[in-house]
């Protein structure tokens, strides 16, 4: 999950190199650099850590060519470091790379056999040789890039430059990423139309396999097996949006804070407001009424939106699901009826392994839809109908606002079923609909826990272990609350279904521990209490997490977190709320990279 940018410029091309790559640096930045032509030569500034490393190195060495590639990394092959960060070069020929190229290892050996020296441990530095080896052959770079594009397995996104070609940009894609942007006398590729927005909302995007020769004035694209293809060109709907932190320390609290307005902005897609009923949006108007059975599939905090829409459509429509995190559910073989429906879940649409599995169902016939929260990215593209988030450009690495966006929609969606499948009456519907009607005001009074959490965040920024433990819906969400305070704060956590404590994972239970337990007071309430007294009474620090009327049988807790009480259908997306606060403040309270936490990146983009 890396993310790449070119670009033939009417005048030095480095500073837009790196704005590109400022669009691009949530798909990882564990390293970053630039390669532009200098007088018909290649070179490179590379940085290890953030962009603003490479901006500090292209500040102290200026670069002034006019065509250039970039590159911001999440390391795959070799460690963060600036031998390893791209662009990959030799004296002939940089290159640019998001994916893995698989076959990497014997490709490399081969090269070495005929004296190619390598200089950094990466799968990337092998497309480079192979060019250069072809272009010493005598080949055309077009023709050396082709032959190289047949010899690679694996999935990739590549842009080159070649020397003394300074109105040349040749790119490919092949399950990764890559739009051709349109400028004035200039010509752009990037990762996704967010690189592009700040050059241009013109923009062609690719489809696997394709490959393409550009110049400020020419657009040559081919197929994979080398035919002449037409893509057209359309306004990319990302607006040069300037996503900025506003008043707030991170990106991932302005985008807590903002839960509300944009789950309103969900909702309004999906409800009509006046007569209190489902109505899809335009283009996603889908009819559940011949679904005998759905798959649902995603990955991380997308998968556990799925686990709770499983509740959610069970319940309301009487729909058997099949569930599984995207990286096992193919693998698994699932018996998959032609006609039936997979649903796939993906903030970014470009999640590799999400991205494989909506092939794997369309190739067994299954209609293919899409919860996503960029409607140009891959998986909206290749899905037979989009249900859109609306969400906003979500940049903090840690999902929050895009979650409860999905669970809005998944919660439309499962009352749509329903309805369809006439499990549901209407009055129930307008029941339903009304609680998800009042979300916005909830969710907005639940983000007034803040100060109580920002205090318990000190006693968890002390803590080795976190268990969070929730039933029915609120299951899913102690596994989103585990998920979040790992990813960003570093301490490990688990969770559990409330009632598998006592299989084990109680063991775990001492004055050490804080266990968060995620309990509105719903017919289950009084399972879980008594799952709560058997934490305390082995000292577990307990934080409930409940209503009003949940909080008066709280028992002996360490802290009680209070928030609004609600129609059930919708306390999946209140209760998100506090875990995503307390994670928040703990990472705040341990200095860690709460927008970027180490090791992740916002989309991944490998299987
Ligand atoms: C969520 O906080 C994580 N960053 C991660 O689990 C993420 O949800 C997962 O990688 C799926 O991403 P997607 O929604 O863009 O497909």
């Amino acid at each position: 999950m890396c993310g790449i940018v070119g670009i033939l410029a009417r005048e030095a091309v480095a500073p837009q190199l790196v704005d590109g790559l400022k669009r691009l640096e949530y798909r990882g930045y564990d390293s970053a650099g630039v390669a532009t032509l200098e007088g018909g030569r290649i070179v490179r500034r590379r940085a290890e850590g953030k962009l603003r490393n490479l901006e500090a190195r292209l500040k102290a060495e200026p670069l002034n060519g006019v065509t250039g590639i970039g590159h911001t990394r999440w390391a795959t092959h070799g460690a963060p470091t600036e031998d390893n960060a791209h662009p990959h070069a030799t004296e002939r020929v940089a290159v640019v790379h998001n994916g893995i190229i698989e076959n990497f290892r014997e490709l490399r050996a081969e090269l070495e056999a005929t004296g190619a020296k390598f200089s950094s441990q990466t799968d990337t530095e092998v497309v480079a040789h192979l060019v250069s080896k072809a272009l010493e052959a005598g080949a055309t770079p077009k023709a050396a890039v082709q032959q190289t594009l047949s010899k690679l397995r694996g999935a990739f996104a590549l842009a080159f430059i070649f020397r003394g070609e300074d109105d040349l940009l040749i790119g490919a894609r092949r399950g990764s990423p890559l739009a051709i942007g349109h400028g004035d006398g200039e010509i752009f590729l990037g990762s996704d139309a967010v690189a592009l927005a700040p050059f241009t909302d013109e923009v062609t995007y690719l489809d696997d396999g394709d490959w393409v020769a550009l110049t400020r004035s020419s657009v040559e694209i081919y197929d994979e097996a080398g035919a002449p293809v037409r893509r057209d060109a359309v306004k990319s709907s990302v607006a040069s949006v300037v996503v900025d932190k506003g008043a707030y320390r991170h990106f991932m609290a302005k985008e807590i804070a903002e839960q509300p307005e944009v789950v309103g902005h969900s909702l309004t897609r999906y409800v009509d407001m006046t007569t209190g009923r489902v109505r899809l949006p335009q283009g996603a108007d889908f009819d559940f009424s011949r679904l005998d059975r759905l798959a649902i599939s995603a990955c991380g905090t997308a998968f556990y939106a799925g686990l709770v829409a499983r509740y959610w459509f069970e319940r309301f429509a009487h729909l058997p699901v099949d569930i599984d995190i995207a990286s096992e559910f193919r693998y698994r073989e699932p018996p998959l009826a032609a006609g039936s429906l997979a649903l796939l879940i993906s903030q970014s649409g470009e999640t590799a392994d999400t991205l494989a599995t909506l092939r794997h169902c369309k190739a067994k016939g299954m209609k293919i839809g899409a919860v996503v929260n960029v409607p140009t990215s891959t998986i909206a593209r290749e899905a037979d109908v989009v249900f859109p988030t609306v969400a906003g450009v979500e940049v903090g690495v840690a999902s929050t606002k895009a979650f409860t966006c999905q669970l809005a929609v998944l919660a439309a969606l499962a009352v749509k079923a329903g309805r369809d499948r006439n499990v549901l009456s209407e009055e129930d519907e307008q029941k339903l609909v009304s609680s998800l009607i009042e979300l916005p005001r909830l969710m907005a009074e639940t983000l007034h826990l803040e100060g109580e959490i920002e205090k318990l965040a000190q006693t968890f920024a002390k803590a080795q272990d976190v268990l969070y433990l929730g039933r029915g819906t609120s299951f899913p969400i102690a596994l989103e609350g585990a998920l979040k305070l790992k990813e960003i704060s570093y301490i490990h956590a688990e969770g559990y279904a409330a009632g598998e404590l006592k299989h084990g994972p109680i063991a775990l239970v001492d004055e050490t521990v804080p266990v968060v337990v995620l309990a509105p007071f719903d017919p289950l309430f009084e399972k879980t209490a008594s799952n709560m007294q058997e934490v305390a009474a082995r000292g577990g620090k307990i934080v409930l997490v409940t209503d009003a009327e949940g909080a008066k049988h709280a028992g002996d807790v360490f802290a009680t977190l209070v928030v609004p009480t609600a129609y059930a259908f919708v306390n999946p997306l209140i209760y998100a709320i506090p875990i995503q606060l307390l994670a928040y403040h703990t990472a705040v309270f341990m200095g860690t990279d709460v927008d970027q936490p180490r090791n992740l990146a916002k989309s991944v983009t490998v299987e």
